[in-house]
């Protein structure tokens, strides 16, 4: 009873001892006044965001786009989900084939990249992956809208996506869970295969895989396009986690690209799924080289001069820095390690400010600690320049520019897992917090904290006045537009009608037009705006139907008219003093009607 009692003060002095301990923490310690603070965030009325940051969504299966250094919410864009809002993936159009024909209506994202021309940021695609349903999509940065999306073959899950600098040459996707790519066999654990995938960037069509023992994590690629890496846990090839930690050490996996397209142009490869896969094991040249690390490493980053890869350590205290040049000069590739500092606990991910510093984020110390490179390759045990706490549990980490070979060196942002007492609660789920922190100086300074909707994983961090030229205003007219006066109704079958529209404020080129219940009807609209900003939309009473259209842009829809009667279709953009009368009927003759119904008008 009394060593109950005992244990029991025991137990209460540790919980008030880490209460106070987390108060502390929680104190950013900073001389600075607010107001000096605010005004390093706050982004006056009609001036623009520095930088764009493009997180993923996660599980929501978007990418979110957020104003740095305000933290205002700029965009939401629809990847692997269906959006009422701008018409996407609403069935009947073809963003809506293009995410059916590939799989499920939701995706799961998490690693944006953007592609590069001579190793920064150009601004046309940013690529994100959908690890629930290995899947990767091309967004379009000129439209800010998902163009193509395509099924990574053999492999299940894709995760870690990454272009391969310096001119985007692969886009990069790491196959995670290891699976059997003949799955029309059954179930065979003997046959189960991960790996990486390299895929042309325009079509996303996977040109070749490469297998890795393990499991594929987090990728990167060499500066000169020479070399792809991924971390590479469960080593073990365990199928549970006791197996998948078992072993203290595992990998980088180093894959020498131009060996690989050799193994390719000589036939060195078998073909699954379609695809060509090299086995490393049966390639003349090596393909692929297995730097040892510390157990279960997760985050995979090239320093911006290329001279390093770092694995960030997640179960060791440690990031391991690997000589990228030495890797297939050593006999020994523990001999590729030039440094293994010691960084703080549950190391996850690294990033750069250009000058030399790396910035790696401790999911279980709940900072951000910034090291010197340099130092901790010279062995110097000074090598850690500072740490901040950020609130809470920080997954990935991202700084401007940050993967180009020109980090801009002012802001970082931290991916926090947990918000804990952050907000007030929104039900039991908190929001996930983001914070900005200035990464100018020698010492970091936390800014701004900003919640977003679950659950941003990793971000991309780009120049606004980079990617502001690129954007188009206006669409040029395509081949199908409807033309101002084209307006019309053409039946080209018994059951089968197509409507041509204009849309300009404040009307659609029809004020009404006629089908008959059962017919597919093809409405096809060609919004005739020649200012930017003037989108229309098009919504269809009790159809489902919503699409959205932008200046110069034509888009189509295909349904049923399965519903006799009136049904009133109207504008969703309000777009003028008008808005609410730019509005037209769809008039659908039931199937039994021999004669058209008079309008009967008083
Ligand atoms: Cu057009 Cu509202």
């Amino acid at each position: 009873m009394r060593s109950r009692f005992y244990s029991g003060l025991f137990l209460s002095i540790m919980i008030a001892a880490a209460v106070a301990l987390s108060a502390c923490k929680g104190s950013t310690g900073q001389k600075e006044g607010i107001d000096d603070l605010a005004r390093r965030v706050y982004v006056p009325v009609g001036k623009w965001d520095k930088y764009y940051a493009f997180l993923s969504g996660g599980q929501g299966g978007n990418v979110l786009v957020f104003g740095i250094p305000s933290g205002r919410l700029i965009a939401s864009i629809p990847v692997f989900e269906p959006r009422a809002q701008y018409g996407y993936a609403i069935p009947g159009t073809p963003s809506y084939e293009m995410l059916k024909s590939t799989g499920p209506l939701w995706g799961d994202t998490h690693h944006p990249a953007i592609s590069e021309t001579n190793g920064d940021y150009d601004g046309r695609w940013l690529f994100i992956n959908d690890k629930a349903n290995t899947r990767v999509a091309r967004i379009d940065l000129t439209h800010f809208e998902t163009v193509k999306i395509a099924r990574i073959p053999n492999f299940q899950s894709a995760h870690g996506t990454a272009v391969v600098p310096p001119d985007t040459k692969y886009l990069i996707v790491d196959g995670e869970f290891r699976a059997e790519p003949d799955p029309a066999k059954g179930v065979n654990v003997a046959a189960y295969v991960a790996g990486m995938a390299f895929l042309d960037p325009i079509t996303l069509e996977t040109r070749f895989e490469v297998l890795v023992p393990g499991n594929c994590d987090i990728n990167d690629a060499s500066k000169d396009g020479r070399w792809a890496f991924a971390t590479n846990y469960n080593t073990e090839k365990g199928l549970n986690i006791e197996e998948m930690i078992r072993n203290d050490e595992d990998a980088i996996s180093a894959i020498d690209i131009p060996a690989a397209e050799e193994a390719i142009r000589k036939g060195e490869f078998v073909t699954m799924g379609g695809t060509k896969v090299i086995d490393p094991a049966k390639t003349s040249k090596k393909v692929l080289y297995l730097v040892p690390v510390p157990k279960n490493p997760h985050g995979c980053d090239v320093s911006p001069d290329g001279k390093y890869v770092v694995a960030s350590g997640k179960l060791s205290p440690t990031v391991t820095v690997i000589d990228i040049s030495k890797i297939d000069k050593v006999k020994n590739l523990h001999d590729a390690i030039v440094a293994q500092p010691e960084v703080g606990m549950g190391p996850l991910h690294t990033t750069w400010d250009g000058r030399g510093n790396a910035y790696t984020s401790l999911f279980i110390d709940s900072q951000i600690v910034k090291w010197n490179v340099a130092k901790a390759v010279a062995g110097d045990p000074d090598y850690i320049v500072d740490r901040i706490d950020v609130h809470y549990n920080p997954g990935h980490t991202y700084a401007a520019m940050g993967r180009t070979r020109h980090p801009s060196g002012d802001y970082l942002l931290s991916l926090n897992k947990l918000s804990k007492d952050m907000f007030i609660p929104v039900g039991p789920t908190m929001p996930e917090s983001q914070e900005l922190i200035d990464i100018s100086g020698h010492k970091m300074k936390m800014l701004l904290n900003f919640p977003a909707e679950s659950e941003p994983h990793d971000a991309a961090i780009m120049r606004v006045s980079d990617l502001a030229p690129k954007v188009v205003q206006v669409d040029q007219p395509v081949a199908n537009a409807v033309a101002e006066g084209q307006s019309r109704v053409e039946r080209v079958g018994p059951h089968e009608v197509n409507v041509y529209m204009t849309a300009i404020r404040s009307r659609f080129g029809l004020d009404s037009f006629t089908v008959k219940e059962g017919d597919s009807v093809h409405v096809t609209i060609t919004n005739i705006e020649t200012v930017r900003d003037m989108t229309h939309g098009f919504a269809v009473e009790d159809y489902g139907i919503n699409l959205a259209l932008d200046p110069g842009q034509t888009r189509t829809v295909t349904f049923i008219a399965d519903k006799p009667g009136t049904h009133w279709y109207y504008c969703t953009w309000f777009c003028s003093a008008l808005h609410l009368e730019m509005r037209g009927r769809m008039l659908v003759e039931a199937a039994g009607q021999k004669e058209p119904q008079k309008e009967a008008r008083k």
